[in-house]
């Protein structure tokens, strides 16, 4: 993800998290810090972005930031795709573990991570605001191919 993406960006985002999306700003902050301590990228079909990723590393433990995939291109194994990516990734930084936070209510979400090897580690009672809760997520990278 370049500085260049972050329009088609925040339009993803606005569809996506309709309740509390990044603002542009956010995102710059991010990419501010890439290489250093963060990792982004986008996927694009013919129609434009349709996908990103993000990774917050600093070893031995790493976050995902945010992971979205456009409706258009959602159920065909992209998401996947893209946090196989960022996981890479983190390897390659010497992480050993791998974190997230997940509404509660975000089954598609959730699955992906399950499919994913990540695991249950706790609930943070409202998180994302009142009465709504984030699981917290974990998948150990250690052992993992680099
Ligand atoms: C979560 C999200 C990134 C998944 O992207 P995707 O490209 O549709 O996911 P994939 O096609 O790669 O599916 C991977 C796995 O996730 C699960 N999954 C994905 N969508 C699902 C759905 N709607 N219902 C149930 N399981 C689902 C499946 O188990 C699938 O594994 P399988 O193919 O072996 O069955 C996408 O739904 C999205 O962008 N949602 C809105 C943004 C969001 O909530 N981001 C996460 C914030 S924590």
């Amino acid at each position: 993800m370049r500085w260049w993406d972050v329009e088609d960006v925040v339009a993803l985002e606005r569809e996506l998290f309709s309740h509390d999306p990044w603002t542009p700003e956010q995102f710059w902050g991010e990419l501010a810090h890439v290489p250093e301590t963060r990792w982004y990228a986008v996927h694009e079909d013919a129609s434009g972005i349709d996908g990103y990723v993000g990774l917050f590393a600093v070893p031995p433990e790493a976050d995902v930031q945010t992971i979205a995939v456009a409706p258009r291109s959602q159920g065909r194994g992209l998401g996947r795709e893209l946090l196989d990516a960022l996981v890479a990734e983190a390897v390659r930084r010497g992480c050993a573990q791998l974190f997230l936070e997940v509404r509660v209510d975000n089954a598609p979400a959730i699955a992906l991570y399950e499919r994913a090897g990540f695991e249950p580690q706790g609930r943070r009672s409202g998180y994302y605001g009142p009465g709504q809760d984030a699981l917290v997520l974990r998948r150990r990278l250690a052992g993992d191919a680099p």
